[in-house]
């Protein structure tokens, strides 16, 4: 029988679980040093001091701490899955994902290589506004606590996400983000990705 209190601790499972995903690794004190001498096997792909030069590898240069730790918590647990991440997510400790989120969040990203076509530059911000993107991914798209920064992000990736996003094949720690995109047509999509992939640093 499903009583009241029953149905109301499976509630705060809930949200506890929900807690622990968005502030996956908090407790620990993060060590940028550490990070860097960690991030040696990382940087290989995804770029000196995560700045990368392969459009379907992202930057993690100047990533939020906190989405870089909750994706590679996501890549280690299973919820969200990749080929080549899962498994090197899969040795790292908390500590680990700690000191390595705070090094790259601590490096300058480069000048984006992504030249947005001209009509973009209105139609992108155009659509940004229609479906809120700024309101969660910050005014300039540069990432706020969990939420990544997308500005100057490798084209080929936010394609791929977006559109793996729409086809619930990504994982998505709250929804939010499957449902944002799932009112986007494809056109859109690409429109959007070809002006945030331009969008500059500062
Ligand atoms: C062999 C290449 C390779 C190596 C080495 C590698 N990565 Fe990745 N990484 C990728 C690819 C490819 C993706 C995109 C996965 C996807 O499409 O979901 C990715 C995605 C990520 C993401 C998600 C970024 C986002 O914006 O959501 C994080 C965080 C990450 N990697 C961190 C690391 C860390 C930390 C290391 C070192 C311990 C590392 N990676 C080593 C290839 C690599
Ligand atoms: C209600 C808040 C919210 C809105 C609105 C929103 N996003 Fe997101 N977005 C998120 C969150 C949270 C994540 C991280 C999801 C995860 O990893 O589980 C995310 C992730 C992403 C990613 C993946 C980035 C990466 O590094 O892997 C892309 C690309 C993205 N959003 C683009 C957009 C675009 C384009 C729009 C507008 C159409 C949009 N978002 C609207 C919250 C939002």
């Amino acid at each position: 029988m499903i009583t009241l209190h029953s149905v109301k601790s499976v509630a705060v499972a809930q949200l506890a679980a929900a807690a622990f995903l968005i502030f996956p690794l908090a407790s620990n004190a993060a060590d940028i040093e550490a990070g860097r001498a960690r991030a040696q096997t990382c940087i290989a792909c995804h770029g000196p001091g995560g700045n990368s030069i392969d459009p379907v590898i992202p930057s993690l240069a100047g990533q939020p701490e906190q989405a870089i730790t909750t994706a590679l918590y996501q890549f280690r647990e299973g919820n969200r899955k990749n080929p080549v991440m899962s498994p090197l997510a899969a040795d790292l400790s908390n500590a680990d994902m700690n000191d390595l989120a705070a090094y790259f969040e601590s490096e300058k990203r480069t000048a984006p290589t992504h030249q947005t076509q001209a009509e973009n530059l209105v139609l992108g911000p155009t659509l940004a506004k229609q479906y809120n993107c700024t309101q969660c991914h910050g005014p300039a798209f540069m990432g706020i606590q969990h939420i990544p920064r997308l500005a100057g992000q490798q084209h080929d990736y936010l394609l791929a996400q977006l559109r793996s996003f729409r086809a619930a094949t990504r994982a998505d720690m709250d929804g939010t983000m499957t449902s944002a995109v799932s009112r986007l047509t494809d056109p859109e999509i690409v429109v959007l990705v070809d002006y945030i992939s331009g969008l500059g640093t500062k």
